[in-house]
C-alpha cells in the first residue's frame, strides 16, 4: 500500500488524473479494453471533471476504456442521486467515449435481480484474476464516515470477504434505507489496482482509523481492501492525513 499526500482536494485529483493517464499508457499495450469502476458520492466529481477539462484532453484513451460503477443508488438513471448521473454530468457528457463503453448499474431495477444481471455484464466482459473473480484494472472508491467504501457498509457482508463468491450484492444504507447495488469486496480485491481519493478535515479521524487502528477491518469494511494479486493507493489532501502522523 501506499499513501499520496497533496496540499488540498484539487492537488490530490489531479495526481489521481495524472497517475490514471499514465497507467493507461502502458496498459493493455495490445489495446485491449481497460476495465475501470468508478466511484459515487461528492468527492470523485472533481476528479471526473478534471479528466474531461483541457489537461487531459486528448490524453486519455477514451476508445478503449470501458466505465463500470463500484456500486449505485438504487433510485432511477435520471434521479439527483443517481451516481451515474453525477459521473455523466461531469465527465461523460464532455468526452469521446462511445456509448458502449459505459456500463451502468440500473438503479431503477429490482435491486437483487439488478445485482445479478450486473454481475453477469461484468463477467462476460472482464478477465479473470487468480482468484477467479472478475478483474479490473483499476477500482476507484470512496470512503464514508462510518468506514464504508463503495457500497459495503459495516452491517453488510463485507466483513465476510473470504465466504462472499458473488461478483456484486444489494446492500442497504444504514441510515436512510436506501437500497443499492454494490460490487463485493471480493471483487475489489481482485482489481489490478485500487485507488482511494479521500478528502477534506471531515474524514481525518476515519483514515487515520482505517489506516492505523489495529483490528480496524473487524470495524471498517475499507479497512477489508486488501488487492489479492495487485495495488492498493491512498490520495488524500492534508486535510484527510491531518490525523495520521499523530496516530502510532
Ligand atoms: C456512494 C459512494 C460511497 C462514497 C462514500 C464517500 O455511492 O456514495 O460510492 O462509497 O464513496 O460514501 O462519499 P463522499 O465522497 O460524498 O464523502
Amino acid at each position: 500500500m501506499d499513501i499520496k499526500i497533496f496540499p488540498g482536494k484539487t492537488a490530490a485529483a489531479q495526481g489521481l488524473a495524472r497517475d490514471l493517464a499514465t497507467m493507461l499508457e502502458s496498459a493493455q499495450p495490445n489495446g485491449a479494453p481497460f476495465n475501470i469502476a468508478l466511484s459515487g458520492g461528492s468527492t470523485p466529481r472533481l476528479l471526473y471533471e478534471i479528466l474531461a477539462g483541457p489537461e487531459f484532453a486528448g490524453v486519455i484513451p477514451w476508445q478503449r476504456l470501458h466505465i463500470y460503477f463500484g456500486d449505485e443508488r438504487c433510485v432511477p438513471l435520471d434521479d439527483p442521486a443517481s451516481n451515474h448521473l453525477m459521473v455523466k454530468k461531469a465527465m461523460l457528457d464532455h468526452v469521446p467515449i462511445p456509448a458502449a463503453n459505459i456500463h451502468p448499474i440500473n438503479g431503477g431495477n429490482d435491486p437483487h435481480a439488478e445485482a445479478d444481471r450486473y454481475a453477469g455484464e461484468i463477467s462476460r466482459n472482464l478477465p479473470n484474476g487468480a482468484n477467479g473473480l472478475p478483474r479490473f484494472g483499476l477500482v476507484l472508491l470512496g470512503l464514508g464516515g462510518d468506514g464504508h467504501t463503495a457500497s459495503l457498509f459495516p452491517t453488510v457482508a463485507a466483513a465476510a470477504p473470504g465466504r462472499d463468491d458473488r461478483i456484486c450484492l444489494r446492500s442497504v444504507q444504514p441510515e436512510s434505507g436506501q437500497e443499492r447495488v454494490s460490487l463485493t469486496m471480493p471483487v475489489i480485491n481482485a482489481a489490478k489496482m485500487v485507488a482511494f481519493l479521500v478528502t477534506g478535515a471531515a474524514k481525518a479521524q476515519v483514515v487515520a482509523e482505517v489506516l492505523k487502528k489495529k483490528g480496524a477491518y473487524r470495524t471498517y469494511p475499507a479497512a477489508l481492501v486488501a488487492p489479492t494479486a495487485g495495488r492498493l493507493r491512498w490520495y488524500l489532501d492534508s486535510d484527510a492525513a491531518r490525523l495520521l502522523k499523530q496516530t502510532p
